[in-house]
């Protein structure tokens, strides 16, 4: 009904508009007020198992798949742990190398997706350490997990997943920081210049937000397409399979998310003057590569969306539309992008008169294989 709705047209405005607050209940009671200490029970509790595997396995399905991307990025980075990305269900079927030196981590919102709960128990029976991350209290992932973190952003009712992705980046950022203090394999300095970045997220998130209007206005210009394209490297390059994945889900257009640099290797074949390509071209140590990659797609004529850092004059002259985002470090960045991408699904799905909040052959938790 309207009042669950809270005055949004649907859930899934609703839930892309609540993410500043839900990261806000994400960190609260772990990322101290001073910005200077992250604090998660379960690292606590669970020190020396966490501490000393040699490796982290992360399985996931769909939108928090995309996550585990990041988480890996983060982990390895901070932590210098070895990380290694799976679907559920090829890891469950594939007679996977699992050993008691193994951290897996399982990431469900819904905390019941069939196949990650099966890689869990697979992974236990090997006898490997499991920690979930997920949203749902009480739900059958965490109850079978040794230990976890809740991402704590409140129901998801909107099939295509929004805060539950950003939440489950907020928790792998932090737990990555709080190994990575544990394990002495980051700078004081640059740890504390992280932890005080996460908690400006809330109120940067806010900013992106303004764009809602002018995303939408935007929006009704790729309607026509039949396809669309979306570019990022490094931490981009999940927030490119997230973005690609939420078109995709609810406004019926094919969608590719592709490392930036890959592109060369298949996908400029299909650039035409037809094609729009989103490109994640923020002002960190891929800018100059990625500008680059623009000037392909440009001389190409494809239609280039470009996510950039607000004051970059240079993208905006060469890409066809520029969609502004606050600064932030290179490994929060995700947080940021990914909400105008929300957006843009949305708003082109709505223009096309789709069902945002149902989309057809979806399901919210996908609990049979
Ligand atoms: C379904 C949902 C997606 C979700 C995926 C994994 O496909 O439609 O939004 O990302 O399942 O769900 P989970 O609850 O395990 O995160």
């Amino acid at each position: 009904g309207q009042l669950e709705k809270g005055g949004y047209p649907h859930f899934m405005l609703k839930e892309i508009f609540e993410q500043p607050e839900c990261i806000t209940n994400c960190m609260r009671g772990r990322v101290n007020v001073n910005g200077d200490n992250v604090v998660l029970s379960a690292v606590i509790d669970y020190k020396q198992y966490l501490l000393n595997a040699k490796r982290f396995i992360i399985v996931a399905c769909g939108t928090s798949w995309h996550a585990a991307l990041i988480g890996k990025q983060m982990i390895e980075g901070f932590c210098r742990i070895p990380v290694e990305v799976e679907y559920a269900s090829e890891f469950r079927y594939r007679n996977p190398v699992i050993t008691k030196d193994d951290v897996v981590i399982a990431i469900s919102q819904s905390g019941e997706t069939a196949d990650t709960l099966a890689a869990v128990k697979l992974a236990r029976q090997h006898g490997a350490f499991i920690y979930g991350i997920c949203n749902a209290i009480g739900s059958s992932i965490p109850r079978v997990t040794d230990t976890g973190s809740y991402i704590h952003v409140g129901p998801e009712i909107g099939v295509a997943s929004t805060k539950a992705f950003t939440g489950q980046v907020t928790v792998l950022t932090m737990l990555a920081l709080a190994l990575a203090k544990e394990k002495e394999t980051m700078s004081y300095e640059c740890y504390r210049k992280i932890v005080k970045e996460l908690h400006e997220i809330p109120g940067k998130m806010r900013e992106v937000l303004k764009l809602n209007s002018w995303i939408a206005d935007l929006s009704r210009t790729f309607t026509y397409a039949r396809n669309f394209l979306y570019l990022g490297r490094g931490y981009s390059y999940p927030v490119a399979l997230e973005g690609a994945l939420k078109l995709k889900e609810i406004s019926y257009i094919h969608a590719e998310g592709y490392p930036a640099a890959e592109m060369k290797h298949g996908p400029i074949a299909l650039i035409d003057s037809d094609m729009p390509v989103v490109v994640i071209a923020t002002h960190n140590g891929m800018y100059e590569k990625v500008l680059s990659n623009i000037q392909e797609v440009k001389a190409r004529k494809g239609k280039v969306i470009a996510l950039v850092t607000k004051g970059d004059d240079t993208i905006s002259r060469i890409a066809d539309e520029v969609i502004e985002l606050p600064d932030t470090i290179e490994c929060l960045e995700p947080l940021l992008a990914t909400i105008p991408l929300q957006m843009l699904a949305y708003h082109i799905a709505v223009c096309k008169g789709k069902n945002v909040d149902q989309p057809r052959n979806l399901a919210k938790s996908v609990t049979v294989e």
